[in-house]
């Protein structure tokens, strides 16, 4: 695990954008595992704009979503389909047949969990997986409780997250109790994780996260079991982290070291 801690929100998404970019950079057929909700807003435009002046390819990347309100109608605009075309693809070169998203409206939402999680065998796995956390220390819509072992499927969600995401549906009533989502298990399968934090109100569960315990009451502390896991953090979401300090160390000797030694 590797943490980094950016002065703010800016930064954070700035840096982000840039693991990203570089992973396309070295194989352009890429399979991003993609989060949607506040955090990741910024990298999002970050990519946008080396897509626009650096001509960062897209073409030939495909993408899964990690999760998707159930029921809820693709052209919602509170749907992960519709703020993932307004907010990044429609301004990228993505082939919108290479976008794979949770149908919100599936009827037989078993043999669609099966068929997602085929298509990413399919295409070799995920390289990268963005990640955002939840207040409730979720990762995609894995709840507490979850299995932290757990496929794509189902969830019904969690009084905290339906109180959480009534700031975007106007009132608690109107935000779906349920979403399907990509499995701890099918998170933990990517190659490499991407997990953003940022602002003071995620920084307890962070800290929860990565110097916690791991439990299925946190399922983003799962995480500390991936063999290749890079945190981003801002100032304020590092606020009670305990080891910030050592955080900080290791990655001013990490750049000494690159000089001395010779990368894969
Ligand atoms: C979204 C997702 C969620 C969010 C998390 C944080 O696709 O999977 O786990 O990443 O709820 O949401 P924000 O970024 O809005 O605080």
């Amino acid at each position: 695990m590797r943490v980094i801690i950016e002065k703010n929100y800016e930064f954070m998404s700035k840096r982000a954008a840039e693991v990203i970019a570089e992973q396309i950079r070295e194989k352009p057929d890429s399979v991003l595992g993609l989060a949607t909700g506040f955090t990741p807003l910024g990298t999002y435009k970050e990519l946008i704009g080396m897509y626009k002046k650096e001509g960062l390819d897209f073409s030939r990347v495909t993408t899964f979503n990690l999760d998707e309100y159930y029921p809820i109608p693709s052209t919602h605009p509170q749907s992960y389909h519709y703020y993932m075309q307004k907010e990044f693809f429609k301004h990228i070169n993505i082939n919108p047949d290479h976008t794979y998203i949770i149908d919100g409206l599936v009827k037989d939402v078993k043999a669609f969990c099966r068929w997602y999680e085929e298509e990413i065998k399919k295409v070799g796995g995920i390289d990268l997986q963005l990640l955002g956390i939840g207040r409730d220390g979720h990762i995609g819509f894995n709840e507490p409780g979850s299995s932290l072992g757990s496929r794509t499927r189902i969830k019904i969600l969690d009084a905290a997250t339906i109180k959480d995401n009534a700031r975007f549906f106007g009132k608690k009533e109107d935000v779906p109790k349920y979403a399907i989502t990509m499995g701890v298990g099918t998170i933990m399968d990517a190659k490499y994780c991407l997990l953003l934090a940022s602002g003071s109100d995620k920084s307890k569960v962070l800290t929860k996260a990565i110097e916690g315990p791991i439990t299925a009451q946190v399922t983003a502390s799962i995480l500390q079991m991936h063999k290749d896991l890079l945190v981003i953090a801002d100032e304020k979401a590092s606020r009670d982290l305990k080891n910030k300090e050592y955080y900080q160390h290791i990655e001013k000797l990490t750049e000494e070291l690159k000089t001395l030694t010779i990368e894969e």
